[in-house]
C-alpha cells in the first residue's frame, strides 16, 4: 500500500516538474527572485504579487527591477505587455547583463531585448565590448494587446532569443574563431525611461505603464565574480542545447525572413568590427 502511494505521488511529482516552463514560472512573486532598483514608487505589484507594473512620468521619470541573484546560465523569461501609448523618446526593456548597479562599466556582456520608441522588437548583444549588435523586428503580433513571453537561453555553446518559444536569434560561442562571448556572471533587469535620442515624449498622453509577469528563474546561480564552473556543467538541462533543433530551425529561418528588419551585419558601418558577420548564417 505504501509503496503504490509512493508511486502515484512520485508520478505526479514528474507531472509536476513538466510543468516548470509554464505554469509554475507564473507562479512565483516578484519578491522571491527580484527587486526594485530605481524609481520604486513607480513600480506597483499586482495580482498578489505574481504581477508588476512600471509608470513613467513626466515628474519623476520611469523605473525598474533587477534579479537578486547573479547567473552563469539559464533560461531567463519575462512576460511583458506594452503600453497604448505613443512612445517616442521612450525605451522599454527586459535584459541580462554583466553591469553593476552603481556606475556605468563600458565594455561588459549584455543580452537585450528593448522596444525603443515604437512596437518594434530590437535586440542587442555585448560580449566583453561596446555591442553594436543591434537587430530589428516587425512582430507577428501586436505587443501592446497582450502579454509575450521574451525569453533568453544562454548556456556555454549559445544564446537565442525567443518569443513565445520561437527563436527569433542566435549567437553562438564561436571564442575559436575570434568571435567575442559573453564570459561574466549576468543578473536581469527590465526597466522603463526616456531618452533623448529615442526622440521627445508626448507628455500630454499622462503616466505610461508596462506590465511584468512571470517571475521564476531557471538559472545557475553564480555567486563569484567570475563564471562559477558549476553553471558550465552539461548536467544543467539548459546547458544542453548547442544549436537549434530542426523543428526551432525552421521557425527561426521563417520569421527573419519575414520579420527582421535591420541587420548589424549587413549595415556597412557596423559590421566591420565584428569577425560573426563573417560567418555564414545557419
Ligand atoms: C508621437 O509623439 C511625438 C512627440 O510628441 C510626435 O512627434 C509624433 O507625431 C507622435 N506620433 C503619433 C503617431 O502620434
Ligand atoms: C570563486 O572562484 C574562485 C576562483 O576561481 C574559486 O576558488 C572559488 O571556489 C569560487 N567560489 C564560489 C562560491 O564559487
Amino acid at each position: 500500500m505504501a509503496s503504490h502511494f509512493l508511486k502515484i505521488f512520485g508520478f505526479s511529482l514528474l507531472v509536476f516538474a513538466s510543468y516548470v516552463n509554464g505554469v509554475y514560472e507564473d507562479d512565483v512573486s516578484f519578491d522571491q527572485n527580484y527587486f526594485s532598483l530605481w524609481g520604486s514608487n513607480h513600480l506597483t505589484r499586482v495580482n498578489n504579487n505574481k504581477e508588476v507594473q512600471l509608470l513613467l512620468d513626466q515628474y519623476s521619470g520611469g523605473g525598474g527591477f533587477r534579479s537578486i541573484s547573479d547567473y552563469g546560465s539559464g533560461r531567463f523569461g519575462m512576460r511583458m505587455k506594452l503600453p497604448y501609448a505613443n512612445t517616442t523618446g521612450i525605451i522599454i526593456s527586459f535584459y541580462l547583463t554583466s553591469a553593476p548597479d552603481s556606475h556605468d562599466p563600458g565594455n561588459h556582456d549584455e543580452i537585450d531585448f528593448e522596444f525603443i520608441a515604437g512596437t518594434d522588437l530590437q535586440t542587442n548583444i555585448y560580449a566583453g565590448d561596446s555591442g553594436n549588435r543591434g537587430e530589428r523586428y516587425q512582430l507577428w503580433f501586436d505587443p501592446r494587446k497582450d502579454f509575450h513571453i521574451y525569453e533568453i537561453l544562454w548556456n556555454p555553446n549559445i544564446v537565442v532569443f525567443y518569443v513565445d518559444k520561437v527563436p527569433i536569434r542566435v549567437f553562438k560561442n564561436n571564442k575559436d574563431r575570434g568571435v567575442n562571448y559573453i564570459s561574466n556572471p549576468m543578473h536581469t533587469e527590465a526597466s522603463i525611461w526616456t531618452a533623448d535620442w529615442a526622440g521627445t515624449v508626448d507628455w500630454n498622453q499622462g503616466p505610461i505603464i508596462t506590465n511584468y509577469r512571470r517571475f521564476g528563474i531557471d538559472g545557475c546561480v553564480s555567486q563569484n565574480t567570475s563564471l562559477n564552473q558549476e553553471c558550465l556543467s552539461p548536467n544543467l538541462p539548459w546547458n544542453l542545447q548547442k544549436e537549434l533543433s530542426p523543428r526551432e530551425l525552421m521557425m527561426y529561418r521563417r520569421i527573419r525572413k519575414k520579420h527582421l528588419v535591420y541587420d548589424y551585419c549587413l549595415d556597412k558601418e557596423r559590421q566591420q568590427n565584428h569577425p560573426e558577420c563573417l560567418i555564414p548564417p545557419i
